[in-house]
């Protein structure tokens, strides 16, 4: 039996030249796996059937909708999740996804290699090789646009000549990537950062500037999860989707950022992510009201290095696990409800309420019932600030 690759599919040029393309210069039969991560567009059918068009051995579709809510995109939230602050890694989670799906599906028809669509200048690559080489160590990756040559010149001149099913659509001028999580769009007018982007760019998002009446949504959660919205429970990929639609439809979670890739570049990237931002507000808030005030400050540092982590293409690493380990036990009394007003580009919290709540009435009240002491903060205060006093003491006595 000949050699096999199993090739990350999309249905798109790249990887439909890639499939002749591969099995040419390597000599190997070409498996195509596409999977669904809420990407949405195309019939998965017709990706399927166009894969065996193109020259695939065998075409494998595999819909991982729920298992991309459940196992990436709640980790995700737990760790309130943005890289620069800015970006809640929407490719970033869905490549160790893919590519755990490659390494499955290698192993089980026998495959010694994977391969992708993504050029030599971007996270991507990094992050499937890297995911690949830590769940099997064992299998080479190839990447065709990059290690092979492949332009999209060629590629269009490759599929006329092999008359390949594709429909040759007018090219789009943006390099994009979607999933349930989000879309980010690159490339084409948007290269120079001093140029706005445009209304066209948005599809998960309607334009924030223009008024609609506020929608308000409660988010309840349990151990930082949410499961339910306006009391009605649903799972983790459905509460996404409905966050997306309606703080889409308020136009939250637009970003436009200058971001620092792994490979070094700086490049412009323009996302949206109305359901996570949301869903990253909400879950925020309920920490403050739940976690310990020194939890909730060492967690805020975790979460960048968590997510530098992800983005840097180390999901499946040890440091990633541990910092799971940390972030999982953090949650346990991140359960309650979070009402958002979402209105003008804008989710914002309005009420929040937790049985776990370390929020004291009596403790917080000016008014009466309050159960401070405020005697005690007097001593408080002396002892607080006796280091500094002492430190004052010695640096005065010397000028
Ligand atoms: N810059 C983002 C990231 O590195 C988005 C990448 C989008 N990928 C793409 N092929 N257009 O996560």
């Amino acid at each position: 039996m000949a050699d096999r690759v199993v090739l990350a599919y999309s249905g798109g040029l790249d990887t439909s030249v890639g499939i002749g393309w591969l099995k040419d210069a390597t000599g190997k039969e070409v498996v195509a796996l596409a999977v669904d991560v809420g990407q949405g567009g195309e019939d998965m059918e017709d990706i399927r059937q166009r894969a065996l068009g193109c020259g695939a051995v065998e075409s494998i579709v595999v819909d991982a909708k729920e298992e991309f809510a459940a196992d990436y995109l709640m980790p995700a939230l737990k760790a309130n999740a943005l890289y620069q602050k800015t970006y809640p890694l929407v490719s970033a989670l869905s490549r160790p996804l893919i590519s755990k799906h490659l390494a499955t599906t290698a192993k089980r028809l026998g495959a010694d290699s994977v391969a992708h669509g993504c050029t030599g200048k971007g996270n991507d690559q990094v992050r499937f090789e890297a995911a690949v080489a830590a769940l099997a160590p064992d299998l080479t990756s190839i990447a065709p646009v990059r290690d092979l040559a492949l332009t999209r010149d060629k590629a269009i001149i490759y599929a006329e000549e092999h008359n390949l099913p594709i429909r040759q659509s007018a090219k789009n001028p943006y390099s994009i990537d979607k999933n349930v999580w989000g879309r980010a769009v690159e490339t084409g007018f948007l290269e120079d950062p001093w140029n706005a982007p445009i209304e066209d760019l948005y599809e998960y998002t309607q334009d924030p500037s223009v008024f609609q009446e506020a929608d308000e949504v409660v988010i309840s959660f349990e151990a930082g999860i949410p499961v339910a919205i306006d009391g009605v429970p649903l799972s983790p990929l459905a509460i996404v989707e409905q966050l997306n639609a309606v703080a889409g439809k308020h136009g939250v979670g637009r970003i436009d950022v200058v971001e620092d890739r792994l490979v070094g570049i700086k490049s412009r990237e323009v996302y949206e992510a109305p359901g996570a931002m949301a869903l990253i507000v909400a879950h925020e808030a309920l920490e403050s009201l739940t976690l310990e005030r020194d939890v909730n400050r060492y967690k805020r540092g975790v979460e960048s290095e968590w997510a530098n982590l992800v983005y840097d293409g180390l999901w499946f690493s040890g440091l990633k696990r541990s910092l799971d380990a940390f972030i999982d036990d953090t949650q346990r009394y991140v359960t309650g409800d979070i009402r958002l007003k979402l209105q003008g580009g804008r989710a914002v919290v309005t009420g929040q309420k937790s049985e776990k709540s370390l929020y004291d009435f009596s403790l917080a009240t000016y008014d009466t019932g309050d159960t401070f002491d405020q005697s005690l903060s007097k001593g408080f205060i002396e002892l607080w600030s006796l280091p500094s006093k002492i430190a004052a003491r010695r640096d005065l006595a010397g000028e």
